[in-house]
C-alpha cells in the first residue's frame, strides 16, 4: 500500500481521504452554524490542501462518497507545479481560499508575462480599428506576452496565426469552455488570420480512466460545440491529435524536434511529473507545443517556418507555453505569443474554476431554460445580505456574488453593467433581481448555441477537420 509523507505521519490514499470527508462536514457545519469568518477560513485552507494532497497522491480528484481504488494510485508524483501561499494553478488544479478568486496580478509576477493594461487594450482598438471586446475591457484576458511584437509586426503588414485547443475529457462543455473561443472568434474575425485548434484526445486518454475511442469521440462531439461558436471553415483547421499526428509527417518531425530538447527535469519542474507517472505524461508537453510552429502545418502555411503564432488560452495553460517558449529559438523558431485569461468561475464561488463532472457546478450548453433558472436561483453563490433588510442597508459585494461575475462575462453593454454594479453595492438591486437579469443573458445564448449546433452537420464537422489549404496566401 502507498503512503506518502503528510504532516507528522504517514498519510495512505485512504487516510486522506478519511480525513477530506471529516474535513468537508467541519466546513459545513461552520458555514451552516455562521461561525466567525476566520475560523471557517482556516478550515476551508485546511480542505483544500488536503484536496491538493489527495490529487497528488491519487492522480484523481476527490469526490464525496467515492472512496480511491487501490489500481488508481500512484505513487510519489513529486511536487505541484505552482504553489504560492494560497493559490495554486497548474494545468490541473486551480484553488484559491479568497472568495474573490485567484489573485490574477500575483499571477503574472510569479509566471513572468506582462499585464493587459490600458494601453495595451487602447493599441488593439487603434492596430485593428475596432472596439476591443468585453473580455479585454474588463480585464478577463489580464495577461500576455509579447503582444506588441505581435502588434508591431502586424502593423508593417506581417501577418500571424491563431492558435487554441480544447482537452475533450467529455461530451459536456459549459459556459466557461467558451471563453477562449468566444474570443479567439473575434480575434479572427478582428485581424482576418488563419485559426488552428488542436483537440487533445490523447492527452485525456493519458490523464484521465477513458478509452482512446471515448476520447476520440468527445473531440469530434466538443468540435460541434466549437464550430458553433461561428468559426469560418475556410480560415479554421481543427484536429484531433489521434488522427492528425499520425497523417502528418511534419508535425511529428516538430514534436521529435522539441522532445530532444526538453528534459525530462525540465518537466519535472515545470508540471510536477514523478517516477510513477507513465511516460505518455512526460512526452505530452511537446505535442501541445508542436502547433505554436507553423511549419506543423505545411498545408496551411506552405511549409514556411516563420509565421508568428499567437496563442490565446486560461492562465492554467501557461506553463506548456513557456516551456515551448524556451525550445522556440533552440529549433530555429519563433516563440509564440500569448494571452491568458482568467478561469470563469464555479456557481458555488471563485474559489474553483469550474468542473465537468458536477453538473451542479456549471451551466452547461445542454441545459435547458428551466435548468438554467433553477441552477442560478439555486447554487450561484451570493454576495448578497442574509435579510432584505439588511442588503438594503448595507448593500451587497458584487466582488465576491458569481452571478455579477458572470455578467461580466456575458453582459455586452458596459453602462448597464456598471450600473448593476453600483446598484448592487448601494443595496438597491436585490440578489433574486440580480439572479434574473443573469437568468435573462444566459437564457437566450445558450438557446441561440444549442441552435446553431443543431445545424451543425457531420460534412461541415469532416471539412473543419480535414487538413487542408485555408483562405490564405502564404
Ligand atoms: N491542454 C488543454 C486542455 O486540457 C487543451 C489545449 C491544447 C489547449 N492546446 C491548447 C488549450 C492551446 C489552449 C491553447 O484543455
Amino acid at each position: 500500500m502507498l503512503s506518502q509523507p503528510y504532516g507528522s505521519g504517514n498519510m495512505t490514499a485512504m487516510d486522506l481521504y478519511e480525513s477530506l470527508t471529516s474535513q468537508g462536514e467541519l466546513v459545513r457545519t461552520l458555514k451552516t452554524e455562521k461561525a466567525v469568518k476566520a475560523d471557517i477560513d482556516a478550515a476551508v485552507k485546511l480542505l483544500l490542501k488536503l484536496k491538493a494532497d489527495y490529487k497528488q497522491v491519487t492522480g484523481q480528484d476527490y469526490k464525496a462518497g467515492c472512496p480511491p481504488l487501490e489500481s488508481t494510485v500512484l505513487e510519489d508524483t513529486g511536487p505541484a507545479a505552482a504553489v504560492d501561499g494560497e493559490d495554486m494553478v497548474d494545468p490541473w488544479n486551480v484553488s484559491t481560499t479568497s472568495a474573490k478568486g485567484v489573485d490574477y496580478d500575483k499571477l503574472i509576477v510569479r509566471f513572468g508575462s506582462s499585464k493587459v493594461d490600458q494601453e495595451l487594450v487602447d493599441r488593439i482598438e487603434r492596430v485593428s480599428g475596432k472596439k476591443p471586446h468585453r473580455f479585454l475591457r474588463r480585464g478577463i484576458f489580464f495577461s500576455h506576452r509579447d503582444m506588441h511584437q505581435v502588434l508591431d509586426a502586424y502593423e508593417k503588414n506581417k501577418s500571424f496565426y491563431l492558435y487554441t485547443g480544447r482537452g475533450p475529457s467529455s461530451e459536456a462543455m459549459h459556459v466557461g469552455h467558451l471563453i477562449p473561443f468566444i474570443f479567439t472568434k473575434w480575434l479572427q474575425d478582428t485581424f482576418d488570420i488563419p485559426l488552428v485548434i488542436q483537440l487533445t484526445d490523447d492527452e485525456k486518454y493519458l490523464w484521465k480512466d477513458l478509452s482512446l475511442e471515448d476520447c476520440h469521440r468527445y473531440a469530434v462531439e466538443n468540435a460541434k460545440d466549437i464550430i458553433a461558436c461561428g468559426f469560418d471553415v475556410n480560415k479554421t483547421f481543427i484536429f484531433s491529435d489521434l488522427d492528425y499526428m499520425g497523417a502528418s509527417p511534419d508535425f511529428y518531425r516538430n514534436v521529435v524536434k522539441i522532445q530532444k530538447h526538453v528534459t525530462f527535469n525540465q518537466v519535472k519542474g515545470i508540471f510536477g511529473f514523478g517516477d510513477s507517472d507513465c511516460i505518455g505524461k512526460i512526452a505530452f508537453p511537446a505535442i501541445q507545443a508542436a502547433p505554436s510552429f507553423s511549419n506543423s502545418f505545411p498545408q496551411i502555411f506552405k511549409g514556411r517556418k516563420d509565421i508568428q503564432c499567437l496563442i490565446p488560452c486560461a492562465i492554467d495553460q501557461d506553463p506548456y507555453f513557456r516551456m515551448t517558449r524556451d525550445v522556440a529559438p533552440r529549433i530555429g523558431y519563433p516563440k509564440p505569443a500569448l494571452l491568458h485569461s482568467t478561469f470563469f468561475p464555479a456557481l458555488q464561488g471563485a474559489q474553483t474554476k469550474m468542473s465537468a463532472s458536477d453538473a451542479n457546478s456549471s451551466i452547461f450548453l445542454t441545459d435547458t431554460p428551466k435548468q438554467i433558472k433553477n441552477k442560478v436561483n439555486k447554487h450561484a453563490f451570493s454576495g448578497g445580505k442574509d435579510t432584505i433588510e439588511e442588503h438594503r442597508k448595507y448593500g451587497g459585494n458584487p466582488d465576491v456574488d458569481v452571478s455579477f461575475m458572470y455578467l461580466t462575462f456575458f453582459l455586452e453593454d458596459d453602462e448597464q453593467l456598471d450600473k448593476i454594479r453600483q446598484d448592487y453595492a448601494s443595496g438597491a438591486l436585490l440578489t433574486g433581481e440580480l439572479k434574473k437579469r443573469l437568468i435573462d443573458t444566459l437564457q437566450p445564448m445558450i438557446t441561440a448555441h444549442q441552435e446553431r449546433r443543431k445545424q451543425v452537420t457531420e460534412e461541415m464537422v469532416l471539412k473543419f477537420m480535414t487538413p487542408r489549404p485555408l483562405d490564405f496566401n502564404f
